[in-house]
């Protein structure tokens, strides 16, 4: 569909940008905070930088909402770092954890701008894992839905935008990566037991949100990742619906319909998997009924029927330098490919805009619910030019494009009432820590020099700002 106009936003849009805890934060071991499984996960990624300081964003928020709201924003999503409103296992609550998350989330609303807060960002707290197990133990449902609790009672009388879980397919896909992995003998199975654990803590949080916040409204954050077929072939067809359903489908079909799908039902009962469902779990999650999808969607893919004479994991570019992404090839399953009709970031992440157009339309055509946008956003390297500043045009030209199509999106139907990009400030990324940089506003700090953490605004920062103030006319 084309249009004549360009899109129009509806009134009272949410712009912002997103973050994570253990990513901004920083303030690692201040104020009671306990270490994370992600701290060392970071830790082991070095020469990059590990989370101890990330963005000072813990000792710079008030100068980080004033920035926000001098940009314009409206909304600003961020997490809660588990182990430090709750930093050991006998459950006490820490008083200095409540109040920094206090102090930010009345900071911003005095800013006008609403708080959309992530319960969990992949940062475990270690007295869980040591405790439990992590996510191999039940035992962490309780703990999860204590935690939620008990930031529901602290924040909900002003906090009515709630996400649980951040990217629990990724983190199911990706286990090495994000850290769930750990301890598993036998991934390829017991991450299934895991997910089914996630999802009955996923649950839990949606359950509590609607009993303790009065307006609340809670969602799940896939990462998706929408998979194009290679070619018309049919077998490629085949191909990329297996890639779409392992890597995200089954998941949403989960949150949505609040039941395992018969695809995946069948997926392991043919790998002779067990997800250890027990009585009464499957009731629980029935009563799960999210309100909204909040989507983080950078990239697409794309998907073909495999060779079956070999198997090739997925080798994820860790150094910034393009070419070095290894495609998977998954016999039985599906194999993922270059798409030659769209540039790649140096991190080889396909820049494709239409992509949230076209993530936005099968989502909303699947499941009927209104989405926010919880991340989209351009990594790169970055350094502070001569004249003190950073031009970062590619950056204005990636997120011009991908507002553009969630316009188009709007006006093609769907219900959609958010953009937050990542990220606000510069923060550290999964496995680059400072070196792939997403901010509107640079952190002057590299891996290996803290510097003076100056917030120096980016180019991008004056462009979107005269987006939102313009409801998205202003291109
Ligand atoms: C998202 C995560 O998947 O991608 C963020 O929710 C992450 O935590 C972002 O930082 C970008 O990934 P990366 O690896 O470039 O930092």
């Amino acid at each position: 569909m084309k249009y004549s106009k360009n899109p129009v936003f509806p009134e009272g849009f949410l712009w912002g940008a997103s973050s994570a805890a253990w990513q901004v934060e920083g303030a690692a071991a201040e104020d009671g905070r306990t270490p994370a499984i992600i701290d060392l996960n970071s830790q082991t990624k070095k020469p990059y930088a590990d989370n101890s300081v990330a963005s000072d964003h813990y000792h710079h928020y008030k100068e980080d909402v004033a920035l926000m709201k001098e940009c314009g924003f409206t909304s600003y999503r961020f997490s809660i770092s588990w182990s430090r409103v709750i930093p050991a296992a006998d459950r006490e609550v820490n008083p200095m954890g409540i109040a920094f998350y206090n102090n930010l989330i009345n900071e911003l609303l005095e800013a006008g701008i609403t708080p959309i807060i992530t319960l969990y960002h992949y940062d475990m707290p270690c007295w869980v894992d040591e405790k439990y197990g992590g996510w191999h133990n039940r035992a962490i449902i309780d703990e999860f839905d204590y935690y939620c609790r008990v930031c529901f009672e602290n924040f909900g009388d002003r906090v009515k935008y709630w996400l649980s879980i951040n990217e629990q397919n990724m983190q199911i896909v990706y286990g090495d990566w994000l850290g769930v992995s750990k301890g598993c003998t036998d991934w390829f199975k017991e991450k299934w037991q895991i997910n089914h654990i996630m999802n009955l803590c996923h649950s839990k949080a949606v359950i509590a949100c609607h009993e303790l916040v009065e307006d609340g409204k809670i969602g799940p954050v896939p990462g998706y990742v929408p998979i194009y077929p290679y070619s018309c072939r049919p077998e490629d067809q085949i191909g990329a619906m297996n890639a779409e359903e392992l890597t995200q489908k089954i998941w949403d079909d989960l949150y949505v319909f609040r039941e395992y799908s018969s695809f995946v039902k069948n997926y392991w009962k043919v790998n002779d998997i067990d997800p250890d469902i027990r009585p009464g779990d499957m009731e629980l999650i029935a009563q799960a009924k999210i309100d909204f999808i909040a989507v983080n969607c950078y990239r697409s893919d794309v998907g073909m029927a495999p060779d079956d004479s070999y198997k090739q994991e997925i080798g994820l570019n860790k150094s910034g330098i393009k070419g070095e992404f290894v495609y998977p090839n998954l016999p039985g399953e599906y194999a993922l490919a270059r798409n030659p009709y769209v540039e790649v970031t140096d991190w080889d992440w396909h820049i494709d805009p239409v992509c949230m157009r076209y993530s936005l339309r099968y989502l909303w055509d699947h499941y009927h619910l209104p989405m926010v946008i919880t991340e989209a956003g351009y990594g790169a390297h970055e350094e502070l030019g001569e004249d003190g500043k950073i031009h970062d045009q590619a950056r204005i030209d990636y997120l011009r494009e991908y507002v553009y199509n969630v316009g188009l999106a709007i006006q093609d139907g769907v219900e959609v009432f958010g953009f937050n990009p990542w990220s606000f400030t510069d923060l550290l990324s999964t496995g680059n820590g400072m070196a792939k940089r997403y901010g509107l506003v640079f952190v002057n700090r590299t891996d290996d020099d803290l510097r003076d953490m100056k917030r120096i605004k980016k180019d991008s920062f004056d462009w979107y700002s005269a987006l939102i103030h313009s409801n998205g006319q202003e291109w």
